[in-house]
């Protein structure tokens, strides 16, 4: 493989694109979308997401101190894209018409409202703040994980496959592909063949040879 050497740029790709809400100290609501985001621990769960400080929604969420995460699927991605090109200081942005319509909806336990039509929301309160340079890394502790129940499967389970997210990968959306693995497949062994339940390949059988023909 011959390579080029560039400077270092961000390319790790691809990366979520998700819909940030915030709510200010009278209940103004506001949304915006961030790529730079990603789980960062396990317990407790926390998330973070990178804003640059001229953001409308970086001071209300640094003084709240909270966010929700909305996922984004394919009939999001169109409001996705708008919600990160206009400002809360211009527009209110769940006050919008059409194939751009988000709606608020209360969330469980922060102040910031989640998104209605986002298949699942991950509410946060904010535990750190890195001030990185270009931006600031708000890591979140989620504290209510909300799933739209068309998501789970007869047994309760979630399928998120149903949810039809998009992800985000050098300038552009796309939906998810073919599954082409699960966790741990690569070294999962092969379930041994319980040959009372096999059932038995019917090879239809070959006419047996007639001694005497030659
Ligand atoms: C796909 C996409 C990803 C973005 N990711 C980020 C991000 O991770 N951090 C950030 O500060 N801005 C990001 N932006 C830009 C903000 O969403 C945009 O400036 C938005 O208008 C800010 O809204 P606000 O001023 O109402 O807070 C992104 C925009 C798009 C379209």
């Amino acid at each position: 493989m011959s390579r080029q050497y560039w400077r270092g740029s961000n390319l790790l790709n691809p990366v979520p694109a998700v819909m940030v809400s915030c709510a200010d100290e009278e209940g103004n609501a506001n949304v915006m979308t961030a790529a730079w985001a990603g789980t960062v621990c396990s317990d407790p769960v926390m998330v973070s997401v990178s804003i640059r400080k001229e953001r409308y929604s970086h001071a209300i969420i640094e003084r709240t101190g909270e966010f929700v995460v909305n996922l984004t699927n394919k009939k999001l991605a169109k409001v996705t894209d708008f919600v990160g090109v206009r400002s809360g200081r211009d527009v209110d942005k769940f006050n919008l018409e059409g194939d751009l319509k988000i709606t608020k909806e209360p969330s469980k336990i922060v102040k910031a409202p989640c998104i209605a039509e986002s298949p699942l929301c991950l509410e946060c309160k904010v535990r750190q703040i890195i001030r990185l340079g270009s931006h600031d890394m708000f890591i979140g502790e989620v504290v209510s994980t909300n799933v739209d129940e068309s998501l789970l499967d007869e047994n309760g389970r979630l399928d998120l496959e149903r949810a039809d997210l998009i992800a985000y990968s050098h300038g552009e959306y796309y939906s998810l592909g073919k599954k082409v693995g699960k966790f741990g497949y690569s070294v999962q062994k092969k379930k041994p063949v319980d040959k009372k339940k096999a059932v038995k390949k019917t090879v239809p059988k070959k006419k047996t040879r007639n001694k005497n023909s030659k």
